[in-house]
């Protein structure tokens, strides 16, 4: 098959590469120039695992290609996937589709033949009927089927996500583009994915619901954490009884500092502007996204009250400032709420990060960038592991000790075991493990 992937951001090119490696022919377009003529000579634009090998391997057997000219790919394509990007539209949270319209009207003009216009980009529902519209409008004479196919995929486990899917989700309106999108998929029938027809509009809502409800599950046992911490039971545990229930399934149980990314906060919040319009309103939701802001803000409060309940002048190592480990992206992390929380109050941030740090430079204020975990912890009065990086997973615990010029960590992420870090020494905080310390329940609530 001929495939044009409009949008070389993160969907669009894991979709273009991974499709290329299926077999088919692809052109990943981008208006970007710089971006393009990068990828052209190998440079990935952003970091995800095993990416760049993909690109290197397709490219090379002539699958894969990379252009701004989107009139040249358009043309010749049975399948155009739309993958620009749909942020959070300035003060109402709606789905910005500026850049999806654009596409549209700029496709439409390009068509050849019969053609499957696919939107990935996550958006609102009925969108794939303003599309249908746009192209209609433009080009009346185009013979297009707009199906929506959302993705999946999580940053740092992409290419495995889209090669062994839990299913593969197609809202489509016009029977021919079943075929198609079949033939798409097809390798992936090796891996017994599930290909879910169904129409477009449900298809639409189903992307925002899976993140949302993934979104609350990750919520419920972040406040299940707090109640933990108050009775003096185990989140883990809970986590870990809970999620033997098949019904309830083991992931997405891991309590946290908040959830943060490129999705989860954004189609949340989508999704809870579209509950609004439609007056059917979504309440766990919203509260879901209430519950979530409040957090980030409250584990500065957290950090505080390790530090017996003071951080002026004090100085605090971060270890781990993107959203998640295996990623490069600051978007939305937990680290900026904590960060700016805690130099709020007073304090000095030294912090960590091993892809992350580039970003950070961008969006943080004041922080000293440290070399390695070590370094940031060299004279620090706490330490504060806000990401769960493999390799501080596995920290030398009597030389960090050593060099901080007092002992307290703060785990938002249950890494370590806290008897364990007792040992070493520690004053240990983590996340509904720990009953308060004397005079943290107090400043929590404040
Ligand atoms: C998510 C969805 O998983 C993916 O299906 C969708 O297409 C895009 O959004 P991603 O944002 O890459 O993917 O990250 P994910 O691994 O889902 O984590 C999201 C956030 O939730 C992170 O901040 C993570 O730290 C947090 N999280 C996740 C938890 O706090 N606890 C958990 O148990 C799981």
């Amino acid at each position: 098959m001929k495939i044009a992937v409009i949008g070389s951001g993160y969907v669009g090119l894991v979709t273009g590469v991974c499709l290329a490696d299926f077999g088919h022919e692809v052109v990943c377009v981008d208006k970007d120039a710089a971006k393009i003529e990068a990828l052209r000579s190998g440079v990935i634009p952003i970091y995800e695992p095993g990416l760049d090998e993909l690109v290197k391997v397709n490219a090379g057997a002539g699958r894969l290609s990379f252009s701004t000219d989107l009139p040249a790919a358009v043309a010749p394509a049975d399948v155009v996937f739309i993958a620009v990007g749909t942020p959070s539209r300035r003060g109402d949270g709606h789905a910005d589709l500026r850049y999806v319209r654009e596409v549209a009207r700029e496709v439409a003009g390009a068509l050849e033949g019969f053609t499957v216009v696919a939107t990935k980009s996550t958006v609102p529902v009925g969108t794939g009927d303003e599309v249908a519209h746009i192209i209609g409008t433009a080009n009346p004479g185009a013979d297009v089927a707009v199906v929506s196919n959302p993705e999946f995929l999580r940053e740092g486990a992409a290419i495995e996500d889209f090669k062994r899917p839990d299913r593969i989700v197609v809202g489509i309106e016009d029977e021919r583009a079943r075929e198609v999108m079949t033939e798409v998929y097809r390798p992936l029938y090796l891996n017994q994915a599930p290909l879910q027809f169904t129409d477009r509009r449900t298809a639409e809502l189903i992307k925002y619901a899976a993140n949302a409800f993934l979104a609350m599950k990750i919520t419920f046992i972040n406040e299940v954490a707090d109640l933990c911490e108050a009775t003096g039971a185990d989140v883990q545990e809970v986590a870990r009884g809970i999620g033997l229930d098949k019904r309830i399934g083991g992931k997405f149980l891991h309590a946290g500092p908040g959830y943060g990314g490129s999705c989860f906060p954004k189609d949340t919040l989508a999704l809870m502007k579209i509950g609004q319009d439609f007056g059917s309103p979504m309440r766990l939701v919203e509260t879901t996204v209430s519950i979530n802001d409040q957090r980030k803000r409250a584990m500065a409060r957290k950090v505080v009250a390790a530090c017996g309940g003071e951080v002026r002048g004090k100085t605090i190592g971060v270890l781990g400032l993107t959203f998640k480990p295996n990623t490069d992206d600051m978007r939305e992390a937990p680290s900026l709420d904590i960060v700016r929380g805690l130099q709020d109050r007073g304090a000095s941030i030294v912090a960590y990060d091993p892809q992350g740090m580039a970003a950070a430079r961008e969006m943080m204020e004041n922080v000293a960038f440290a070399a390695d975990a070590y370094e940031a912890a060299a004279g620090a009065d706490a330490l504060v592991l806000v990401t769960e990086w493999n390799e501080f997973r596995s920290l030398d615990l009597a030389r960090l000790k050593a060099a901080m010029k007092a002992p307290v960590f703060v785990d938002l992420r249950n890494v370590y075991r806290p008897h364990e870090m007792q040992r070493h020494g520690f004053t240990f905080v983590s996340i509904g493990r720990t009953p308060p310390a004397p005079g943290e329940a107090e400043i929590a609530a404040q």
